[in-house]
């Protein structure tokens, strides 16, 4: 009952005017403690790997914890494969029980991104429950195998935006407005909000179809998040500050304790690392208690 796809869960909170974080996650450690602090909470969740963990550990071993993890949860949880701009691999994902899949071929021209984003969505509604998240214009900085320069970073055009989700079909749609995958060069990034309020109008505005995702949210101050979740985005992308958690904790730890030989000890310490997280991120989204 908790195996949800992110579309269904994302209508609601645009409506209600919250976010749901989407976490990315690189090993099982940040898998348990991000789902276990989402029930503490009772929150909805979207997992997310990108290309580089899901080849690692490989999409049925993914796909497999997720259901264990997802089936026993009292909350809706979505499993999104993130920025992949390989179709052949998107639809791999959505075979192994990804429950979303982002097809990002943000950086091919126009034509191209509809053509390889729709293949996807088509791919993944024939299958049933699989939602498809599309991005125009792009995200810069890095984020896994997608490398985007500062100078090469398009914003999205709103009058695209509206033909590029009726012409592919897709579920949620990312449009890029000056956030950036990493860590930001300054407290206060320039983003284009006026752009985001009027892609979230046009698309949403009558009736809400296609929910928004913001990417990016390391690092944006919270009245900034309060901002973009307000003005209609409802898919909240959290990666690096995971990153960053994970691998601060355990260098900190080894530093600490050097003659310790415990592996579950440091898996404790980053754990409830990551719990503390994002307990801070969904109370932030104002995602906790509706699950
Ligand atoms: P950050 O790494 O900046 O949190 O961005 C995450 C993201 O947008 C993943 O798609």
């Amino acid at each position: 009952m908790a195996i949800v796809h992110a579309k269904e869960m994302l209508l609601k909170a645009t409506a209600e005017k919250y976010a749901v974080g989407a976490f990315n996650c690189t090993n099982l450690i940040q898998i348990e403690a991000v789902v276990e602090a989402a029930v503490e909470l009772n929150a909805p969740l979207i997992l997310q790997a990108s290309v580089a963990p899901s080849k690692f550990l490989r999409p049925e071993v993914i796909g497999a914890i997720y259901k264990t993890l997802a089936e026993s949860a009292p909350i809706p949880i979505c499993l999104h494969l993130d920025h992949c701009n390989d179709v052949a691999f998107c639809k791999a994902c959505a075979d192994a029980g990804y429950t979303n899949i982002m097809i990002d071929a943000s950086k091919q021209e126009f034509k191209e991104n509809i053509r390889q984003t729709k293949a996807v969505a088509d791919y993944c509604h024939r299958l049933g429950n699989v939602s498809v998240e599309g991005e125009l214009g792009t995200v810069s900085g890095v984020e896994d195998q997608v490398r985007v320069a500062d100078d090469d970073a398009e914003l999205c055009d709103p009058e695209q935006a509206m033909a590029f989700v009726e012409l592919t079909g897709i579920d949620i749609f990312a449009p890029a407005i000056g956030t950036a995958h990493g860590v930001y060069k300054t407290q206060n990034p320039k983003l284009d909000f006026d752009r985001l309020e009027k892609i979230a109008d046009l698309i949403n505005g009558r009736e809400i179809r296609v929910p928004l995702v913001i990417h990016g949210g390391t690092g944006l101050q919270p009245d900034v998040v309060k901002r973009l979740i307000s003005l209609g985005g409802s898919k909240f992308n959290v990666s690096t500050d995971l990153k960053h958690t994970l691998i601060d904790t355990t260098y900190g730890y080894i530093a600490a304790n050097r003659d310790e030989y415990n592996p579950g000890k440091i898996d404790a310490a980053v754990k409830a690392a990551i719990k503390e997280k994002i307990n801070y991120w969904i109370r932030l989204l104002g995602s906790a208690n509706k699950a």
